[in-house]
């Protein structure tokens, strides 16, 4: 989809599914993250190789779900995911690259994810969240996202845990006519 948006240069961008082959692209994606991202958002501990090959693996494995951004050159400029979909507490994340950001990529991304768990019976999803990010808290929200506790991110309740619960969501959406 070509991205008119008057702020930034024209991005070429498109959203796809994770698959087995996108190690590199990825390890490059966390490499090129500004620093103000990876304050929200460092789910490796920074562009770390092995433990990105471990998450591409679970994602081939079915035991995350995942999908990614990518420009015209099929460099991932976004990554959006689910961990543990199957276990007691799966995880969800985001994160994009500055350049691709407030283009509604995000809430494109996210929606793709958390649709594939609510076909899956997936009864909860958590998350973490900076308190000063009210960006990502209100597009938390408007997916069903519940702020429930303080949370230690970076410093002692800087942050919110955060719940959604698939009844819980369903409901909300009916009462939206969603
Ligand atoms: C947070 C992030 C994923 C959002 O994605 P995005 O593509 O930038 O956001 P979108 O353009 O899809 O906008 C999503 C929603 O954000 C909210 N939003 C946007 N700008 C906002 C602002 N300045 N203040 C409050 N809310 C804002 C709106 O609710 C918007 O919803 P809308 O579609 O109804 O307008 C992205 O900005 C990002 O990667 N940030 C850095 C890393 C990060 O913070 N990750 C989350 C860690 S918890």
């Amino acid at each position: 989809m070509k991205d008119t948006s008057p702020h930034a240069e024209p991005l070429f961008l498109s959203q796809r599914r994770l698959t087995a082959g996108d190690t590199e692209a990825l390890v490059r994606f966390y490499e090129g993250l500004s620093p103000s991202a990876v304050y929200a958002f460092d789910p490796f501990g920074g562009a770390n190789r092995e433990a990105i090959a471990q998450h591409v693996e679970g994602v081939a494995q079915g035991r995350h779900t995942a999908c990614v951004l990518v420009d015209e050159q099929e460099a991932i400029r976004g990554h959006a995911f689910i961990l543990n979909v199957h276990e007691e507490a799966p995880v969800f994340g985001i994160g994009l690259h500055d350049a691709a950001q407030g283009r509604g990529w995000g809430r494109r991304m996210m929606a793709e994810i958390i649709a594939e768990a609510d076909r899956m019976g997936v009864p909860l999803v958590t998350l973490t969240v900076c308190k000063s990010n009210h960006r990502a808290r209100a597009l938390y929200r408007s997916f069903g996202f519940r702020e429930v506790r303080d949370h230690r991110g970076r410093e002692e309740n800087d942050s919110l845990y955060c719940e959604r619960r698939l009844q819980h969501a369903v409901r909300r959406e009916a009462a939206r006519g969603v």
